[in-house]
């Protein structure tokens, strides 16, 4: 009988995901809820033919010269800013992710944000549960339109398709953005997209949402100077990265009204969150969740193991990133 390559089950994923993997691979798999430490991560993976992992594991070069048996890193996620791609590249490391699953869910979520935080959602629970809603007013807790008014997306891929399409069919919003490379015409005028310089973007958008891939040249491209450019009025969503946003920046910003709000589901050092944010009324705060329905982190768990068990059996794999 033929050796089964082994395999590093990095985080806890779903029993069917294990089913699949085992009927390939002999399994090291880390219990309950455990992130490993880069140490224990390095000496996990000594021997190991792959690794599925999700966004908390980081992979860098010097970890791929300590692990030179690892052949391929699948990770459950669309994003890959935890791994060095071209350091994988480079060391001939197959990496794969696990787009478009998740378009939807995380532009569902996206849209749920913005809703919440122009709407004030959050401040009006925490009011009412800590018993001081008083009575009705006039102005009490009142917030931003959502419909009919001016959408920013930065960063248009996939999901950034998918909540302009949201905005412009479902809310009757006028769709701007900016990317790094301008869509094509016919895909601008299906979306009712128009396309803008990033400080244009800045200065019009009623609602900006960040949806822009993360790496060292979108580090704090949201930070004192490009939020002086929005309108006093602006609400401001990241469901990208916590690293596009300076936060102290941000909250300063928040804590003087010079913007009216932000919805941020992603942190720069998650799981913790910066103090200055905790304290202010007007950010709603979510635990990186954009991607969390059931269905779809099943698809995407499903996907990642597909990938590595094509990888590893010879076959070309669905979504490489780097084939
Ligand atoms: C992703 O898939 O990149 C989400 O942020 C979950 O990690």
């Amino acid at each position: 009988m033929t050796k089964r390559p082994k395999v590093l089950v990095a985080r806890r994923v779903p029993a069917a995901v294990i089913d699949k993997l085992s009927r390939h691979f002999e399994l090291d798999t880390v219990p309950g809820d455990t992130v490993l430490t880069p140490d224990e991560l390095r000496a996990r993976l000594q021997g190991k033919a792959g690794a599925y992992i999700t966004g908390t594991v980081r992979i860098t070069g010097e970890l791929l010269d300590a692990c030179p048996e690892l052949r391929v890193i699948s990770t459950m996620s669309v994003g890959y800013n935890h791994i060095d791609l071209p350091a994988c590249t480079a060391r001939r490391v197959l990496v794969t992710n696990t787009p478009d699953v998740l378009t939807e869910t995380t532009a569902d979520f996206g849209f749920a944000l913005l809703m919440a935080t122009a709407r004030r959602m959050s401040e009006g629970e925490r009011l009412l549960r800590d018993g001081r809603w008083e009575s009705w007013s006039w102005d009490f807790l009142a917030g931003a339109d959502v419909h009919g008014t001016t959408l920013g997306i930065l960063g248009m891929g996939r999901i950034g398709q998918a909540i302009a399409r949201r905005g412009h069919f479902g809310f009757g919003m006028k769709v701007i953005y900016h990317n790094r490379s301008r869509l094509p015409a016919e895909t601008e005028s299906q979306l009712g997209a128009r396309y803008l310089s990033k400080d244009e973007l800045l200065r019009e958008a009623d609602h900006l949402i960040l949806v822009l891939p993360y790496s060292a040249a979108s580090h704090h491209c949201i930070g004192a100077a490009e939020i002086a450019l929005m309108k006093p009025t602006a609400t401001l969503v990241n469901i990208a990265r916590g690293g596009i946003v300076d936060e102290d920046a941000l909250a300063a910003a928040l804590r003087e009204h010079r913007i009216a709000a932000a919805g941020l589901d992603v942190f720069e050092g998650e799981p913790r969150v910066n103090p200055a944010l905790l304290t202010l009324p007007n950010v709603v705060l979510t635990p990186h969740i954009a991607s969390a329905t059931m269905p779809t982190r099943l698809a995407m768990a499903d996907l990642a193991a597909d990938n590595l068990v094509a990888a590893l059996t010879g076959a070309t794999p669905p979504t490489p990133l780097n084939p």
